[in-house]
């Protein structure tokens, strides 16, 4: 089928208690992996591109690559989205360019600015028949040129997401209760040690998440930052010629239960990084001699395919949805 926007996979998502999985793509490899692991188990998807990867890949190629995949993939609803949109410009670009769904980040902005911002977004983009997702609260790490500092993160406010939903007008609302971007979500010293010497970290704010659904019942929540950072990849990262100390992510039971909460879309990206390094390095530990890219793409892409099965069957709940979204 053709590409969607994400109106009726956040309607039953909400309404059967599972998440979307809303994965990075900047090569042929990522969309290859994402897609047939999508295909495989039936599992609708939302493919996104952020401000860095039309800067690396160029636009009319990763829409390209998208096409590719709606056309080999039949059996799965797919959204192109715009992830972390920066201005009303990128939107806009993106909304004529091809794309069903898109982010307009007005996190760093106050509230007031925030809010003119997206619903001039909201404004455009429903006139094109796409989807907007806004955002309240922001993350600790880095987006693009937008660099936050751990500490300086703050928490969604959720007596702000009514009157931010009712003004903008906006589809889905991404909310910060505790995630950030990147491969290193906690330190050390924030987690505990479980009795088989596991480091545990602290629980995402689900306080917050319930008082912002409770608010906005029926709505669609969108969670950033949501990678697991798989240590088996990190290990291969390690064993492997790099240095990736003290890498920790959100564990996969606090991201279960989000999905089945209001939580409709959950963004991974850094997993999906760590996957294809890891491999490539292991690649080219064992086997120095090779230099066809095709080589230690193969395996990379395979691994992000495993990956990808893994959170869409165990983690988001939406293996099998495929055909109820189309
Ligand atoms: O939230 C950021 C995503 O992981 C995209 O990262 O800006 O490096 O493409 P990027
Ligand atoms: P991770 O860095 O946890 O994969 O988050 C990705 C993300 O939120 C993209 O918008
Ligand atoms: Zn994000």
């Amino acid at each position: 089928m053709a590409l969607v926007n994400s109106k009726k996979m956040f309607e039953l998502a909400y309404k059967n208690g599972y998440a979307i999985g809303a994965f990075n793509v900047n090569n042929m490899e990522i969309v290859q992996g994402i897609t047939e692991a999508c295909q495989e188990v039936k599992a609708p998807v939302i493919l996104q591109v952020s401000k860095g990867a039309r800067a690396y890949a160029n636009h009319t190629y990763l829409v390209k690559l998208v096409e590719a995949a709606v056309k080999e993939c039949p059996d799965i609803p797919i959204v192109l989205h715009l992830d972390h949109g920066p201005d009303f410009e990128t939107c806009k670009a993106c909304i004529d360019g091809g794309f069903t769904s898109v982010m307009i980040d007005g996190s760093h902005l106050p509230f007031e600015e925030n809010i003119a911002l997206t619903k001039k977004v909201v404004d455009y983009a429903h006139a094109h028949g796409v989807t907007v997702e806004g955002e309240l609260g922001t993350l600790a790490g880095i987006e693009d040129d937008v660099k936050v500092e751990a500490g300086h993160e703050s928490y969604t406010k959720p007596e702000e997401v009514i009157e931010f939903v009712t003004r903008t007008g906006v589809d889905s609302l991404a909310i910060a209760i505790g995630t950030s971007h990147g491969a290193y979500k906690f330190t050390p010293e924030q987690c505990t040690v479980n009795e088989d010497g596991i480091l545990v970290p602290p629980a995402l704010r689900f306080d917050i998440l319930e008082e912002v659904s409770k608010k906005l019942p029926g709505f669609p929540i969108v969670l950033h930052g949501s990678s697991s950072v798989p240590q088996e990849y990190v290990k291969m990262v390690n064993e492997n010629g790099g240095k990736m100390p003290n890498a920790i992510g959100v564990p996969e039971e606090q991201l279960r239960k989000a999905a089945e909460l209001s939580v409709c879309k959950i963004n991974i990206d850094s997993d999906l990084r760590l996957a294809m390094t890891g491999t490539i390095r292991k690649f080219f530990n064992e086997k120095p001699d090779k230099f066809d890219p095709r080589e230690y793409l193969k395996p990379a892409r395979a691994n992000i395919k495993e990956l990808v099965k893994h959170k869409l069957v165990n983690v988001l709940g939406c293996a099998g949805k495929a055909e109820e979204c189309m």
